[in-house]
C-alpha cells in the first residue's frame, strides 16, 4: 500500500485484573478500533512484568487474547516491550538474597525472555520494540557560552545512555544483544529502538549516533520509534522535520509509535512542587473541570493536522503511526499527575464520538 500502517493501543483495562475477559467487555472501543485501524499495540500486557511475573512463569493468557482479537481483524501487530527499566519484575535483577546479579545471570535471563515471548508469536508479530527507553538526557553548563543576563552560566541539553540496571550490571552491549536474540528468535520481525523526546535534539543526535554503531557492528536493527508523547506546542513542525531527517540518515525506517497530543501545559510542573502549594496547583494544572473549550478541540486538531502533513511528507521514510490508545475516557495521561486531570489526547472522545482531531487528519480530498 502507499500509506503507513495507522495503528492504536490497547489498552490499560486489559491489566485491570477485574476484568476476566477483557476484549469482550469493550465492545464500542473494539468496534472503533476494528473500523478505523489496521494495527494493535498492547499498551502493557507484553511488558515483562505481566508476561513473566516470576522467574520462568510466563502467562501468556490475556496477550493471547490479544494475538487472536488482532489476527481475526486482520490487523498487524507490534509487541511492546522486551527490554525497559521500567514495568519490570521485581525478580529480575537481583539474586535469592536481594544482591544484584551478574551480567551472566542477567544476560541469560534477558535471553530466555526474548527468545520465550518472541519465540512465542513468531511469524506474527511484525514489529518489536526490542529496547525501550535506554538514552536520558539532563542539563549541564555550556563553558564554552558567555553568561547570561543575569550572570549565570548558560546550560545545554546533553544526551547518554540512561543509568538503568541493564547497563549497570550488563554494560552498554545490552542493548546489541537484546536485538541479537529477538532476530534469533524470529528472522522475520522488524526490530525497533523506541523512545521519547526523539525531536530533542541532543537526544536525536545520540540516538542516530547510537543506530549508525549498531548498523557497523552488524546488530539487526530495522527502526527507530518516536513515541510522540506530545502537546499542542510541542513539538514545531521544523523540529520534527530535522529529527526525523536526522534519524532517517542512519539508513534505517521511522515509525510514530505513540502519538497522543495533551491539551494541558507541557511538563510535570507537580512533582517536586512545593507541597504548601498543592491546592492552588491543583487548579493551575487541571484548569478543563468543566470540559475542554471546544476552541482548544480545534487547535488541538491543527496540531494534529499540521503533524501528519509533516507524516506524509516522509511517508518513504515513516512505515506507521500508533495512536497511544483510542479514547480520551482511557488515556494514560489522565489523572496525572494530579486527579481529575483531564489531557484529552487522543482521537475519539470519552463517547467514542471522533474529535476534531480525527476529522483534521482524513487525507484531504
Ligand atoms: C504506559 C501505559 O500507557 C500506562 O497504562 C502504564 O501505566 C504505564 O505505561 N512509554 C512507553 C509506554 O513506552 O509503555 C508507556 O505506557 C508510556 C511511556
Amino acid at each position: 500500500s502507499d500509506d503507513f500502517l495507522m495503528g492504536t493501543a490497547l489498552g490499560s483495562r486489559h491489566v485491570n485484573h477485574h476484568y476476566r475477559y477483557p476484549m469482550r467487555q469493550d465492545a464500542k472501543e473494539l468496534a472503533v478500533v476494528t473500523r478505523e485501524f489496521n494495527c494493535l499495540t498492547a499498551e502493557n500486557l507484553m511488558k515483562m512484568e505481566y508476561l513473566q511475573p516470576r522467574e520462568g512463569f510466563f502467562n501468556f493468557e490475556q496477550a493471547d487474547e490479544f494475538m487472536a482479537f488482532a489476527e481475526e481483524n486482520g490487523m498487524a501487530v507490534v509487541g511492546h516491550a522486551l527490554v525497559w527499566h521500567s514495568q519490570t519484575p521485581d525478580w529480575l535483577f537481583k539474586d535469592k538474597s536481594g544482591n544484584p546479579v551478574s551480567r551472566e545471570v542477567l544476560i541469560a535471563r534477558m535471553r530466555n525472555h526474548i527468545h520465550t515471548v518472541v519465540g512465542r508469536y513468531k511469524g506474527r508479530i511484525k514489529y518489536w520494540d526490542v529496547v525501550n527507553e535506554a538514552i536520558d538526557t539532563k542539563m549541564v553548563v555550556d563553558e564554552s557560552l558567555p553568561l547570561d543576563e543575569e550572570g549565570n552560566p548558560q546550560k545545554k541539553r546533553v544526551a547518554f545512555y540512561r543509568d538503568s540496571p541493564w547497563l549497570q550490571i550488563i554494560g552498554e552491549d545490552y542493548i546489541e544483544l537484546a536485538f541479537r536474540f529477538a532476530h534469533e528468535a524470529d528472522p522475520g520481525a522488524r526490530l525497533l529502538y523506541n523512545d521519547f523526546s526523539m525531536t530533542d535534539r541532543a537526544k536525536v543526535e545520540f540516538a542516530a549516533g547510537m543506530v549508525q554503531g549498531l548498523k557497523a557492528r552488524g546488530v539487526p536493527i530495522d527502526g527507530v520509534g518516536m513515541q510522540a508523547h506530545w502537546h499542542l506546542d510541542y513539538p514545531a513542525v521544523e523540529q520534527l522535520q530535522e529529527s526525523i531527517d536526522i534519524l532517517a540518515a542512519t539508513g534505517v525506517k521511522l515509525s510514530i509509535t505513540e502519538l497522543d497530543i495533551g491539551v494541558l501545559p507541557r511538563g510535570n510542573h507537580y512533582q517536586g512542587a512545593d507541597v504548601s502549594r498543592r491546592e492552588e496547583l491543583r487548579a493551575e494544572l487541571n484548569p478543563y473541570t468543566n470540559g475542554i473549550p471546544a476552541e482548544i478541540l480545534r487547535e488541538q486538531g491543527e496540531k494534529y493536522r499540521a503533524l501528519f502533513e509533516v507524516f506524509r511528507k516522509n511517508r518513504e521514510h515513516l512505515e506507521r503511526v500508533t495512536v497511544w490508545g483510542v479514547s480520551d475516557k482511557d488515556s494514560w495521561k489522565n489523572n496525572w499527575p494530579v486527579p481529575g486531570r483531564t489531557a484529552a489526547p487522543l482521537l475519539f472522545d470519552a463517547n467514542y464520538q471522533p474529535k476534531p482531531a480525527y476529522y483534521a487528519l482524513q487525507k484531504p480530498s
